[in-house]
């Protein structure tokens, strides 16, 4: 049935910039997953290096990503800002790890009140843009600030093209009014940096392995997490197997304790969340990966079933059927597998 929508009355319904941007904070990224939506940028942009660097500063602690990728002009950033800058029903090219056109706003507002972007592309100077919540929150207006922090000490100077995106006051990780001198929160902002780092390991490793991209930590190179300990000469592999819409498995067993290389070899591998939690598929879309020990609801995780990890290769095309999110991990374990060809 076709609306005749010139014969209909209309009335604007925009949304409240206020509260809007505020629900943006509740898409539920944690930090380990907000910090690689923003390396998937990097990636898209071509970045042959990362570079993730905490400050400590009490609350006014900052992150940073850096990339050498291709880098925006000013109205290029801008639009990048924008809530919604590309239709999730875009083609993307198979190299292309964005979908929604929000992860850069979502991802930095689930962990900060100050975003800013300052990039530089080829031909053109530098530019910068700040989403500033308390400004927003006080204007209601949907209006970007030309602001930095003045206490940074990055730049992207030393870079022909790239961009530095900004974290500043990091309200859901360091709470308002820590001194830079509390031990304890220092502490925990370091270990919660911790998992971050190896969450990177772990999400981008074919990209490390393969070395089209480095990814430094605070100055020092990410080494990949493989999970499945292919180095391993006791690590037994099944044959990749094609099921439909492009989608590949294979499946490795991996060594049991007394049969791995070393015992640090054993606990590398047992990964970020340990051994029992680590079983199951391990879903790529491209070469990055988006689920890591899940059964996909097939299986109910079992000790016996520890050393069992699936990889599963999905192209980007099939996103709405593996009803990827915007945080691209949660809608993936509602899936039913399809049959085997
Ligand atoms: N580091 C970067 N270098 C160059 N361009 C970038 C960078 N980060 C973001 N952009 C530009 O900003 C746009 C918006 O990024 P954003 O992460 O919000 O959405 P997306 O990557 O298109 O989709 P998704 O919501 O799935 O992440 C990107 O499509 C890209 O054009
Ligand atoms: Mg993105």
């Amino acid at each position: 049935m076709r609306i005749d929508y010139d014969s209909l009355r209309t009335a604007n319904a925009i949304p409240c910039a206020a509260s809007m941007i505020e629900t943006f904070r509740a898409i539920g990224y944690n930090i380990e997953t907000a910090v690689a939506d923003i390396i998937d940028n990097s990636i898209s942009a071509n970045a042959k290096n990362v570079w993730v660097t905490r400050h400590w500063h009490g609350d006014k602690s900052f992150i940073t990503i850096k990339d050498d990728g291709c880098g925006m002009n000013s109205q290029e950033i801008i639009d990048a800002m924008r809530p919604g800058s590309h239709s999730p029903l875009e083609e993307r090219s198979k190299t292309d790890l964005g979908r929604f056109g929000l992860g850069l706003k979502t991802a930095s507002f689930s962990q900060c009140r100050k975003l800013t972007v300052l990039s530089k592309k080829s031909g053109y100077h530098s530019a910068y843009w700040t989403w500033d919540l308390d400004y927003v929150a006080q204007t209601n207006e949907w209006t970007l600030l030309q602001w930095i922090p003045e206490y940074l000490d990055e730049s992207v100077d030393d870079i022909e093209h790239g961009t530095l995106v900004i974290w500043s006051d990091l309200d859901k990780v360091v709470r308002k009014g820590t001194s830079e001198n509390d031990i304890n929160a220092k502490e925990k902002f370091s270990n919660s940096l911790d998992r971050v780092r190896q969450h990177i390991a772990m999400t981008f490793h074919r990209f490390l392995e393969e070395k089209s991209l480095k990814i430094f930590w605070c100055g020092h190179e990410i080494n990949p997490w493989n999970p499945f300990c292919i180095s391993e000469s006791k690590t037994q592999s099944r044959p990749t197997e094609g099921i439909v819409g492009g989608i590949k498995l294979k499946g490795y067993v991996l060594p049991h304790k007394s049969a791995f290389s070393s015992e640090k070899a054993y606990n590398v591998a047992e990964g970020i969340n340990g051994w029992p939690a680590q079983q199951g598929f391990y879903v790529y879309r491209g070469k990055r990966l988006l689920l890591a020990g899940d059964w996909l609801g097939l299986f109910r995780k079992e000790e016996h079933y520890k050393l069992v990890r699936i990889q599963v290769d999905i192209p980007n095309t099939l996103d709405s059927e593996w009803q990827i999110d915007i945080k691209k991990i949660k809608g993936v374990s509602s899936y039913t597998m399809p049959e085997s060809t």
